[in-house]
C-alpha cells in the first residue's frame, strides 16, 4: 500500500472577511496550511498534493518546495477540489488521505490512527468524527445503522442540526473506489458545490468512523473568531512544552511562542514576552518583561528587558535594555551591553562592550571592551549611501559624540565629550572635535549693568 495526499487549500475563506487567502492567515508565526503540512509530516505519506486556488501564487509562495501543486481555477466545493487533487497525485498511491488546509489543531497522532484503523479494516473510506458541545456550522454525522453519512449544517434537518458528532473533514480512501464515486457525486445542496462527504454512500461498502477523542484537534478555522480559538490552544501546547522542559514562566498566559521556537531550561520568560521566528533563548536567560524577539540567537544568561529585537545574535551573560531597539544585523558579543533608549542596526558589539545610554549605533564595529558614553551617534549616512563607523578595542567615547561615517577610532583611543568625528582618531589618542571652551571674565556683573541702565533709559521715555 502506498499513501498519498491531499491537501484542500484553494478556498477563500469569505467568513475571515479577509483580503488575506484563508490558508494563509497565521498562528505562532505559521500559516494554516503549514501546520497541517507540519502534522502530516509524521506519516508515511509518499506524495502530497496541495490545492490551491484562492490566492494560489501567495499559498504556493508557503509551501515547502517538493510539495507538489495542482491548481483549482474556480472553486465548486471540496469534491471538486479532491478531484482536482487527485489528477495531480502520484500514481502509485493507491490509498488517499484527504484533509483541509484549514486545521491547524490536527495532531500526527490522530493521522497515524487514522491511517492504522483504515489499513486493518480493509473498507472502502474511514472518516474522523469528533463530538462537539457546540456543534456550530460543522457537516453533522447521520448514523443510520452501520449506514453512515454527512449532512452540511445548512443542509440539515433540526434533528440532524441537533446531533452533536460533527465531520472532521479528515478522510482516508481506496483510491480508485473515491475517484469512481467523485464521478457519480452531485451538486444538489444549499450551496451548488460538489461536496466531499457526498461521496461516502457512494465509495460501497460500510463507512469506518474514528472518533478523535480529543475534540479540540480537529476544530477548523472560517472565522476570526476560530482563528483566534485555535491560536489560543497552540499557544497553551507550545507554553506547555516549554513548561515540561524546565523554562519557568510566572504567568504562562502572557507568554507569546512562535512555532519554532526553542528555549532552554531554566530561562525564565515574563509577562510580555514574545518570542517569533526561529528565535531561541539559552539556558538560564531572563526575558522580558516586554520583549519582542525575532528571529534572534541568545545565549546562556543573558537578560533582557522591554526590548524589541530583531534578525540579531546576542552572545551570552549580556544585557539588553531596558528600552532597547536592536535591528537586523547585529552581533552582541558575550558579555555586551545594550541599555537604555538605545538603536543599533547592522552593527558588531565587542566582548564586554558597552553602549549604556541614548545612543544610534548604526553600520558600525566596536571593539571588545570598549565603552560608549551617554548619547553617542554613529552618523551612518551622507544622505546618498551608508558609510561604516570602526572603534577598535577598549575605547572609552566621551558623551554626546557624533561619528561622522566612514570613520574610524583606534584601539585604546578616546574622544572628548561634545565631539563631532570627520577624521580617523589613532590607537591611543584623545580626539576632541569641538570648539575650545571660552569663559569671558565678569561677563555676569557687565551684562546686569547693561540692563539696568536700559531699563532706566526705557522708563523715562514712557513717562
Ligand atoms: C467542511 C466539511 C464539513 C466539515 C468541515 C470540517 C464539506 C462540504 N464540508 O466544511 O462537513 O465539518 O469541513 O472542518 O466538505 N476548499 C477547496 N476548494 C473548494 C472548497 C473548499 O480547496 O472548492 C478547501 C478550503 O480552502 C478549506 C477546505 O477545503 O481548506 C474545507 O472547506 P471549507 O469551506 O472550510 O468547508 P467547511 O464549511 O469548513
Ligand atoms: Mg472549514
Amino acid at each position: 500500500m502506498s499513501i498519498g495526499a491531499v491537501v484542500m487549500a484553494a478556498g477563500q475563506g469569505t467568513r475571515m472577511k479577509s483580503a488575506v487567502p484563508k490558508v494563509l492567515h497565521e498562528i505562532a508565526g505559521r500559516p494554516l496550511v503549514g501546520w497541517v503540512l507540519d502534522a502530516l509530516a509524521g506519516v508515511r505519506v509518499t506524495n502530497t498534493v496541495v490545492v490551491v486556488g484562492h490566492g494560489a501564487e501567495a499559498v504556493k509562495a508557503v509551501l515547502p518546495a517538493q510539495a507538489k501543486v495542482a491548481l483549482q481555477r474556480e472553486q465548486h466545493g471540496t469534491g471538486h477540489a479532491t478531484q482536482i487533487g487527485l489528477r495531480a497525485l502520484d500514481r502509485s498511491c493507491d490509498t488517499v488521505i484527504v484533509l483541509s488546509g484549514d486545521t491547524p489543531l490536527l495532531e500526527r497522532d490522530l493521522l497515524k490512527r487514522l491511517v492504522r484503523s483504515h489499513t486493518r479494516s480493509g473498507r472502502a473510506a474511514t472518516l474522523v468524527s469528533a463530538i462537539l458541545d457546540d456543534a456550530g456550522r460543522y457537516g453533522r454525522v447521520v448514523r443510520d445503522g452501520s449506514n453512515v453519512r454527512i449532512v452540511e449544517a445548512r443542509d440539515a434537518s433540526a434533528t440532524e442540526l441537533a446531533i452533536q458528532e460533527i465531520n472532521a473533514g479528515l478522510y482516508i480512501f481506496d483510491r480508485a473506489k473515491l475517484e469512481r464515486a467523485l464521478r457519480r457525486v452531485g451538486r444538489d445542496n444549499a450551496q451548488g458545490e460538489v461536496y466531499l462527504p457526498d461521496v461516502l454512500p457512494l465509495v460501497g461498502g460500510d463507512i469506518g468512523v474514528l472518533v478523535s477523542q480529543n475534540p479540540d484537534v480537529v476544530l477548523g478555522v472560517n472565522s476570526r473568531v476560530e482563528l483566534a480559538e485555535c491560536g489560543a490552544i497552540i499557544q497553551e501546547r507550545l507554553r506547555g512544552r516549554l513548561l515540561v522542559a524546565g523554562v519557568a514562566m510566572p504567568d504562562p498566559t502572557a507568554v507569546y511562542l512562535d512555532a519554532d521556537v526553542v528555549v532552554e531550561a531554566d530561562a525564565v520568560l515574563h509577562p510580555g514576552t514574545h518570542l517569533q521566528g526561529t528565535t531561541s533563548i539559552g539556558p538560564g536567560c531572563v526575558i522580558g518583561p516586554n520583549v519582542v524577539a525575532n528571529n534572534c540567537v541568545i545565549g546562556a544568561g543573558t537578560t533582557a528587558l522591554f526590548a524589541h529585537m530583531s534578525d540579531s545574535v546576542i552572545g551570552a551573560g549580556c544585557q539588553i535594555g531596558p528600552f532597547a531597539y536592536l535591528r537586523p544585523g547585529v552581533t552582541v558579543e558575550d558579555g555586551g551591553k545594550i541599555g537604555t533608549y538605545v538603536e543599533v542596526k547592522n552593527s558588531r558589539v565587542g566582548k564586554k562592550a558597552k553602549v549604556p545610554h541614548l545612543s544610534y549605533i548604526g553600520d558600525a564595529d566596536i571593539g571588545d571592551g570598549t565603552n560608549i558614553g551617554a548619547g553617542n551617534i554613529t552618523a551612518n549616512y551622507d544622505g546618498f549611501r551608508k558609510h561604516r563607523t570602526t572603534i577598535g578595542v577598549g575605547v572609552k567615547t566621551g558623551s554626546d559624540c557624533v561619528f561622522v561615517a566612514p570613520v574610524s577610532i583606534g584601539d585604546r583611543a578616546m574622544t572628548a565629550a561634545g565631539s563631532i568625528l570627520t577624521h580617523d582618531v589613532p590607537a591611543g589618542a584623545l580626539g576632541i572635535a569641538r570648539a575650545r571652551q571660552e569663559n569671558l571674565e565678569g561677563f555676569t556683573e557687565r551684562a546686569e549693568a547693561k540692563a539696568r541702565a536700559a531699563m532706566k533709559r526705557d522708563g523715562k521715555r514712557s513717562r
